[in-house]
């Protein structure tokens, strides 16, 4: 193996001509108030997890730079998101819902001009493959337009009046304020757009800090920011993230955190909060999701969604299944049949065709991943799969430990990588156990086919989790479902129309229905003296 890994990386002329990035990208544009400013401070190096073949062997290569913003340039955004708010009498609040569903087309539009840029930095950046890269930005496009249709349903049911214990009255959704949004480095586009879009569609304004990496795949797109909103609506920053975001909690002003990440780090930034009773807070933050294999599963069916669940994009999802539970009578052919799809796997480089697994872009990832694998193997556990764990720069080939126990980090740690726990039980008590004593509560997969036993196992995880799914790996999609977690996994529900929900109030214009006061609200109505108080429907 570590020979055939020596050729992992390419040399410069190996990368398809497609797929090469340009020279150095020094990225100095920040948007703020709708000027794209040039920053002449300290730059942030952007290294890409893909090596590059050197005579002196592999070597990291910086793909470009991004601004090391300051307290300063974080707080100028601020204001500018504040003053576009205007206590909710800005142009973009008060705005008509339809004209702000023109504004987002209109960005989706110049949007899907960039893909192929996008695509290519997600794969440089992150080192997600090229068809992974492709659906992630092809699934954000949809989640927008997904997101227009849902506000004009929305915004249709709240056309009419409705009439109540002698009330009459319109409710209405409308905007919470300044919304902070933060997206994880594993889907830095999409998970950030899911967030940020909705908070602009329904009238907030929006300061917003690209993830920690895949900050560059940004950079395509911020002209499309500053040209399809109005002043001071789109803020955009980067920095690093204590000195920026930490000043801008601390200040009070911002009503709504969307933060995907760490659930210490979303602690640590809503506790500088001044007024937290102000602030709302929509978190997607860790998770340890357990895959169940029951005696009686379909195992062949088992461990394709258990390959997928714990190693696509090499384990670096929130949703991945990152520890897998297999009943003992079934343990050896399930091992048997999961080792041999796994070295099925093809790695590489991202945009080589039919790959899966691929470098890693945390520094120090691959270190902290073989000090899991050696705590394990210290209380027990075997490496079963030929070189599992072996690490060549920033590429760690999955390790698969078994058998797994609580003495062990990866019991209870999530790995957010290609490392795959599997622990063997006898009785269903266990599992439960370990998902009601879990800090975490995102999601769980049952595999198994004994309706009563699939039943129990569902009655006992409902109210630990936020989805049990049956016979498949867990996942966030369709975006129409509710998104969420428990515990220390998530704040608040995500789907294209539950983001909509958070993301806004509704509010009560009411009045005792009397002739006179129907006379009134006739007349607003007819003279469409009011933006809000209105029965105007989107077609
Ligand atoms: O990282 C967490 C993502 O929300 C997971 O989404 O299940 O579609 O990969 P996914």
């Amino acid at each position: 193996m570590s020979a055939m890994l020596q050729h992992l990386f390419p040399e410069p002329d190996q990368v398809p001509e497609a797929h090469r990035i340009p020279a150095f990208i020094e990225q100095r544009e920040y948007l703020i108030g709708g000027v794209l400013k040039k920053w002449g401070g300290t730059q942030n190096a952007v290294f890409s997890p893909v090596y590059i073949k050197t005579p002196d062997g592999p070597a990291p290569k910086a793909i470009g730079s991004t601004p090391l913003l300051t307290k300063m340039e974080a707080l100028e955004a601020l204001d500018a998101a504040v003053r576009a708010y205007d206590l909710g009498h800005g142009e973009w609040p008060l705005m008509s819902v339809s004209d702000r569903i023109a504004h987002v087309e209109d960005f989706l539009q110049r949007m899907r001009e960039k893909r192929t840029d996008v695509v290519r930095l997600l794969m440089w950046e992150i080192g997600k493959t090229l068809k992974d890269s492709e659906k992630e930005f092809d699934r954000t496009c949809d989640y927008i337009g997904d997101t227009v249709r849902a506000l004009k349903e929305l915004d249709r049911n709240s056309a009419k009046l409705v009439e109540e214990q002698g009330f009459m009255a319109q409710i209405r959704r409308v905007p919470l304020g300044v919304a902070l949004c933060m997206g994880p480095f594993n889907y830095p586009l999409n998970e950030t757009f899911t967030t940020l879009i909705p908070a602009l569609i329904m009238g907030n304004t929006v300061v917003f800090k690209p993830a920690k990496f895949g900050v560059l795949l940004i950079q395509p797109l911020l002209e499309a920011f500053r040209d399809s909103f109005p002043t001071g609506v789109v803020n955009i920053i980067y920095g690093r993230g204590r000195e920026t975001v930490g000043a801008l909690m601390e200040t009070g002003k911002i009503d709504v955190f969307a933060f995907i990440g760490t659930n210490k780090g979303a602690n640590d930034l809503k506790k500088l909060h001044p007024k937290p009773h102000r602030l709302k807070s929509i978190l997607g933050l860790d998770a340890k999701n357990p895959g169940i294999v029951l005696p009686d599963a379909d195992l062949d069916s088992a461990v394709a969604e258990c390959v997928t669940g714990s190693l696509s994009f090499n384990g670096q999802r929130c949703t991945a299944l990152k520890i897998l539970f297999v009943h003992r009578s079934v343990a050896d052919v399930f091992l048997e049949k999961f080792l041999a799809a796994i070295r099925q796997l093809k790695w590489g480089m991202p945009w080589e065709p039919g790959v899966s697994l691929t470098p890693l872009p945390e520094p120090g990832k691959t270190d902290y991943l073989s000090g899991l694998v050696s705590n394990a193997r210290q209380h027990g556990a075997r490496v079963m799969n030929e070189n599992g764990g072996a690490v060549f720069h920033s590429f760690f080939y999955p390790a698969v430990l078994y058998p797994v126990n609580e003495k062990m980090a990866v019991f209870h740690e999530e790995q957010f990588g290609p490392v795959v726990p599997v622990a063997v039980f006898d009785d269903e008590a266990d599992v439960i156990r370990y998902v009601v004593n879990s800090n975490f509560g995102q999601q769980v997969s049952i595999f198994g086919n004994d309706s009563a036993q699939v039943a129990r196992l569902m009655d006992a995880f409902v109210n630990q989790v936020g989805r049990i799914n049956l016979n498949t790996q867990s996942q966030r999609g369709p975006d129409s479902f509710p998104f969420n977690g428990r515990k220390d996994s998530a704040e608040g529900t995500l789907s294209v129309a539950d983001a909509l929900r958070v993301f806004s109030i509704r509010t009560v214009v009411a009045t005792r229905a009397s002739d006179g006061n129907k006379q009134i609200i006739n007349r607003i109505i007819r003279n469409r003296e009011s933006g809000f108080l209105s029965t105007d429907y989107i077609l």
